[in-house]
C-alpha cells in the first residue's frame, strides 16, 4: 500500500500529505478538513499571539479527534540598521499617502512570541510542531520530545537538511524552488544567495541521500502525480500549500485564490521586497517598483512590519498590485475544491495510477 510508510506510521495518519501551515493563511476548518481525511492539517501560526493560538487549537479540537500540526517561525538574529529602516520608510511613503497610513511602529517580539508558543504546543499536548526560517536550539528541541511531540523541520538545501537531523529533527521538510510563500532558507545559499534555487526534482533525492530521517517533500506539488513522483524520488510524503491555498476552506481572500487560478506558471518571482525574506509570489506594481529601490532591504521581521499595513489595506481595497500574492509555479493545476474534496481527489488519483503499472 503506498501509504503506508514510516512518516505515517509516526504521524499516526493514513496518507502522507500535509496541508502547510500558511501563517495567515490557514483556519481550523482547513487544518480540520485536512486531518478527518487522512492526511496531517497544521495551523499556520507564524504570526499569531497566544490567543489566537489558543482559540485556533481549541476550535481545530472541536472538528476533529484527528492529529494536527502547529507550524511556527524560528526567530533570526538580523543587523539591519536605523539608517535602512529611515531610507526605506521615506520610500513608502507615497504608498502610505494613496492609502492614507500612518507609519508604523517596529515592534520586535519574535522571541517571546516564539517562547508563548512553545509553551503552548507543550501545555496542549499538540501531536506535531513544524519549523520553518531555521532550527530551534538544542533545549526546545528537547522540550518538545520529551513531551512526545515530533518536530519537524525545514531544508532548501542538503546541507540545511544535515543540520537539522544534527540537531535531532525527527521528519525534514525538503522545499524545493517551485514553493509558494517563504522559502525557509538560514543558512548561506552560496555566493548568490538568490540563484541557489534548488528545484523539488533535485533537491529531494539529495536529502534524502544524506539523511537517515523521513523527508516530506514541498513545492509544485499539487495533485496526485506530484505525490506519487515525490514517494518515487524517496520521499516519505509531501508538504502542499497553494494547492490548499485556493481550497475553499482557506483563509485566502477571493482576489488571491482567483488570482492564483488565472495565473500561468510564468507569472511567479522570488522576491525579498514584502517581507526582507525571499518568498514566492505573483509579480505585481510593487514587487516592480522596489526593484529601482537604491538601498538594501531591511530584514524580516522589520521589512514585513514596514509594508504591512500597506498590504493588508491594498488587499482590503482589492489591490492585488500592492500586496502580497504568495502562490508556488504550479497555479495552472490549483482547484477551488474543498479540502476533503481536494484528499479524495488526490488519494483516488493516486490508486488509478498505480493501478495502471
Ligand atoms: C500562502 C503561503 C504561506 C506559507 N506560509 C508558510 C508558513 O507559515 N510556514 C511554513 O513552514 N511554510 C509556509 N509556506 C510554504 C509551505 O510550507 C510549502 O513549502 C509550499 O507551500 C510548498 O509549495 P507549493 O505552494 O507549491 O505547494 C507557505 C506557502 C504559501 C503558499
Amino acid at each position: 500500500m503506498w501509504s503506508d510508510n514510516q512518516l505515517t506510521r509516526k504521524l499516526k495518519i493514513q496518507y502522507p500529505i500535509i496541508q502547510a501551515g500558511m501563517a495567515g493563511s490557514t483556519t481550523p476548518q482547513l487544518v480540520a478538513a485536512v486531518s478527518e481525511s487522512g492526511g496531517l492539517g497544521s495551523i499556520g501560526a507564524g504570526y499569531y499571539t497566544a490567543q489566537q493560538l489558543l482559540e485556533d487549537i481549541t476550535q481545530v479540537r472541536q472538528l476533529t479527534k484527528k492529529p494536527f500540526a502547529v507550524n511556527i517561525f524560528v526567530p533570526s538574529q538580523q543587523s539591519t540598521t536605523n539608517n535602512q529602516i529611515e531610507h526605506m520608510n521615506a520610500w513608502l511613503k507615497p504608498y502610505r499617502r494613496a492609502l492614507k497610513l500612518e507609519e508604523p511602529v517596529i515592534n520586535i517580539n519574535e522571541r517571546q512570541t516564539f517562547e508563548r508558543a512553545i509553551d503552548i504546543i507543550i501545555d496542549q499536548q499538540i501531536k506535531v510542531c513544524s519549523f520553518t526560517f531555521g532550527i530551534p536550539n538544542t533545549d526546545t528541541i528537547k522540550r518538545l520530545k520529551n513531551a512526545g511531540i515530533t518536530v519537524i523541520g525545514t531544508a532548501t538545501s542538503v546541507d540545511e537538511a544535515i543540520a537539522n537531523e544534527r540537531a535531532g529533527i525527527d521528519i525534514i521538510v525538503a522545499q524545493g524552488s517551485e514553493a509558494g510563500g517563504h522559502r525557509g532558507s538560514f543558512l548561506k545559499l552560496g555566493p548568490k544567495e538568490h540563484e541557489a534555487m534548488i528545484g523539488t526534482m533535485s533537491l529531494v533525492p539529495q536529502i534524502v541521500d544524506a539523511v537517515t530521517v523521513p523527508v516530506i517533500a514541498a513545492g509544485g506539488i499539487m495533485d496526485g502525480r506530484g505525490v506519487l513522483a515525490s514517494l518515487v524520488l524517496g520521499a516519505s510524503g509531501v508538504q502542499m500549500g497553494t494547492a490548499f491555498l485556493t481550497s475553499s476552506d482557506s483563509k485566502a481572500s477571493p482576489l488571491l485564490r482567483e488570482s492564483i487560478i488565472n495565473s500561468k506558471e510564468t507569472d511567479t518571482v522570488v522576491t525579498k521586497t514584502f517581507s526582507g525574506k525571499y518568498a514566492r509570489g505573483i509579480n505585481n506594481q510593487f514587487i516592480e517598483d522596489m526593484q529601482q529601490y537604491p538601498d538594501i532591504i531591511p530584514e524580516y521581521p522589520i521589512q514585513n512590519q514596514l509594508t504591512n499595513l500597506i498590504r493588508k489595506e491594498a488587499a482590503k481595497r482589492g489591490n492585488k498590485e500592492l500586496t502580497h500574492m504568495w502562490s508556488g509555479q504550479s497555479p495552472r493545476l490549483a482547484t477551488t475544491l474543498n479540502a476533503s474534496a481536494l484528499m479524495s481527489k488526490i488519494v483516488n488519483q493516486i490508486d488509478t495510477l498505480l493501478s495502471g503499472v
